[in-house]
């Protein structure tokens, strides 16, 4: 295909209506740099949503991802592989949890954690205990049982019927959560940071209380850390900032290294959960993800990548918040390391296409929430451009109200 021909009316011509494209063709990147077809290169605030932690191009990936490339690209989980063997290892190592199950995609974590909750419950003297819970505002995925997790109407609304014994709890209300758990709970599902719902932090108030029921009730705590972990909160896990203690963890989007690669990591309560054949995947765990996996977290180690999240999420805040003082536009912010919300006064697509046009990649969510999930590696140079870009369009916003 002739490159003039990647537009958005071929785009409508060959597939599904389900992506809103942004009218952007892009052919390969450089650090925070997104170039497009044309050459033209765009700051990427948004790294493939929260997948490129180490921006595009690191030489160590792209070593490691050819190098495993050239021995074998695949198998099947019928034979053990050095590069799984080796990611379960760290993932044990960075959790201090039990067991590891790899899957493809983040709704496949889920879908996975679903199951082995069940399963778990399934063990226990309570024949009744099989609900599965989640918080109001979140996201955990587009498959069935993720999506009958799921809160928004936009994800659900025409795929009924949905996972029968699903049900949802209000967003770090107390009380919502008393009444909804109970001796029939197997799972909550949690978002410490919730992403698509448009960054926001589960109290550490809700999560002590939700521990003191676990004990009381006897149920699992899932953290669904596909967004926000992997040191995107400065902490490899975003749990830990709150000491959340899951039975379940979730990794995905830049557990790969750009691959398609999911894990669910399992505390010792549910590390015999699954038996031969409960649950698998051809792909999962593919050896050459999970060689980018681990040269994608040792970067992070080597390069301290947490504690630039932390400090250059900081700094993004602190100057937003000064942006906030000067533009009656920005409602709220809130910020957990590189994963931060803008609330705005409008849709905030129309900031997207605003930023877009001053070469600059943001990301609309929740309507009216402006998100940036930046690369790890940014620099407080390439987080203060985007600062100014931002500046440049609410003034013009108004300059263009008062015209
Ligand atoms: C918190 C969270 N859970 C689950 C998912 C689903 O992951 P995937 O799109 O890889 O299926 C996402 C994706 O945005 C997410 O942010």
């Amino acid at each position: 295909m002739n490159p003039s021909d990647i537009t958005p009316e071929t785009e409508q011509k060959l597939f599904f209506h389900n992506y809103a494209r942004l009218p952007l063709a892009v052919s390969h990147g450089e650090g925070v740099w997104l170039y497009s077809n044309n050459g033209t290169r765009y700051l990427d605030m948004l790294s493939g949503i929260g997948v490129n932690a180490l921006g595009y191009g690191d030489k160590r990936l792209v070593h490691a991802i050819s190098a495993q490339a050239a021995k074998l690209i695949h198998a099947s989980n019928l034979f053990m592989m050095q590069p799984q063997f080796e990611l379960a290892e760290k993932l044990i190592s960075l959790s201090g949890m039990s067991k590891v199950f790899f899957a493809n995609s983040g709704t496949e974590a889920i879908e996975a954690s679903i199951k082995i909750a069940r399963k778990w419950a399934a063990h226990t003297d309570n024949l009744d205990k099989k609900e599965v819970l989640s918080l109001s505002n979140c996201f955990h995925g587009r498959t069935y049982g993720a999506m009958s997790l799921t809160a928004k109407a936009k994800y659900v609304d025409g795929f009924d019927p949905l996972l029968p014994g699903t049900g949802m709890i209000d967003f770090n209300d107390i009380t919502d959560l008393e009444r909804k758990v109970s001796e029939k709970t197997a799972g909550v599902f949690i978002e410490v940071v919730q992403g698509e719902g448009g960054i926001h932090l589960l109290s550490g108030q809700f999560i002590r209380r939700l521990k003191e029921l676990r004990e009381r009730y006897n149920f699992l705590i899932v953290a669904d850390e596909i967004q926000a972990g992997c040191g995107r909160t400065g902490k490899f896990f975003s749990y830990q900032h709150v000491d959340a203690d899951p039975d379940l963890v979730c990794l995905a989007k830049p557990l790969g290294g750009g691959l398609p690669l999911s894990a669910v990591i399992g505390s010792e309560k549910v590390a015999d959960v699954l038996s031969y054949g409960n649950h698998g995947t051809t792909f999962g765990g593919n050896p050459v993800a999970c060689a980018a996996g681990l040269a994608m977290i040792e970067a992070i180690e080597q390069d301290s990548l947490m504690e630039n999240a932390g400090r250059i999420g900081k700094f993004l805040a602190d100057e937003l918040q000064k942006l906030a003082s000067r533009h009656a536009q920005i409602l709220d912010i809130r910020h957990c390391g590189l994963m931060v919300g803008i609330t705005v006064h409008r849709e905030a697509k129309y900031y997207v296409e605003k930023a877009l046009g001053k070469h600059v990649v943001i990301n609309a969510t929740s309507q009216s929430v402006i998100r940036l999930l930046p690369p790890l590696n940014i620099s407080r140079e390439e987080a203060q451009l985007c600062i100014n870009v931002l500046d440049e369009i609410f003034t013009e916003e108004t300059a263009e109200k008062a015209g």
